[in-house]
């Protein structure tokens, strides 16, 4: 569904992606995991047209978006759930919502959509009037995944959804991602809860320092002690 190839992107005179390469397949939650500074949210946000591509190619379905704007790559069925959620914390839940089934080809049919969602957000629906703003972060993390999903994506981007949020929290979001997963959308997860991020997803790739160093099914990098040493020693 999703093939990055030998992507370069540069800000400035600075690269911070030297020529990275995977894929995503219909169906499948991918993650990317590295260290800070690795070039994840930049690797993402080239996907979604937010930085220009330098080098390589990002193809969705077999089409180069390399040259699309941004909202013309959403409206193809790619959704960002961005790092640091971004909810519009002047607006309420609801509008929050509202505003991410703007990106989908037809208008109709949000209504119900709102509804599934907060079936899966029930702690959504009891803030549905309230300012996002003034939400707890993992329910701002709930208003930007919900929000991603409201545009009924064909691929689903999340970036770092469980930074900042307390342990108790970050299981909610898992059992968030894994319930998505289960909707059959396609997921490009970045997190540094590794061990987080291995459980709900089928492969993952590691960028290191903008290249990747290592990828393989989530059993095994779970099983490779340098990812143990390096990310899932607690
Ligand atoms: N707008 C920008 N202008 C200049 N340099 C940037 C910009 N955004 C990111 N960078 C640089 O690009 C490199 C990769 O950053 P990026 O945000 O992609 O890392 P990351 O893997 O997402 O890290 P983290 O885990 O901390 O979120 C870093 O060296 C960063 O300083
Ligand atoms: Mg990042």
């Amino acid at each position: 569904m999703l093939q990055v190839t030998d992507l370069v992107v540069a800000y400035g005179s600075i690269e911070a992606v030297h020529g990275v390469s995977f894929e995503v397949g219909q169906g499948e939650c991918v993650a990317l995991i590295g260290p800070n500074g690795a070039g994840k949210s930049t690797t993402l946000k080239a996907v979604c047209g937010l930085v220009p591509i330098k080098g390589g190619d990002v193809r969705f379905e077999g089409r180069s978006l390399r040259s699309l704007p941004g909202h013309e790559i959403a409206h193809l069925g790619i959704s960002m759930c961005p790092e640091g959620r971004q909810v519009f914390g002047e607006m309420s839940v609801l509008e929050n919502l509202r505003m991410g089934a703007y990106s989908r080809r037809r208008a109709g049919g949000w209504q119900s959509d709102l509804d599934e969602m907060l079936g899966l957000f029930p702690r959504l629906r009891e803030r549905i009037g309230q300012k996002a703003g003034t939400l707890s972060g993992g329910e701002q993390e709930m208003v930007a995944i919900a929000r991603a999903l409201m545009a009924r994506p064909r691929l689903c981007i999340l970036d770092e959804p469980s930074l900042g949020l307390a342990p108790k929290i970050v299981d909610e979001v898992e059992q968030i991602l894994l319930a998505i997963k289960a909707r059959g959308v396609t997921m490009l997860l970045v997190e540094q809860t590794v061990s987080m991020a291995l459980r709900v997803a089928d492969r993952g790739y590691v960028l290191e320092a903008g290249t990747v160093r290592l990828e393989g099914d989530s059993p095994s990098l779970r099983g490779n002690p340098e990812i143990s040493n390096a990310y899932l020693g607690h």
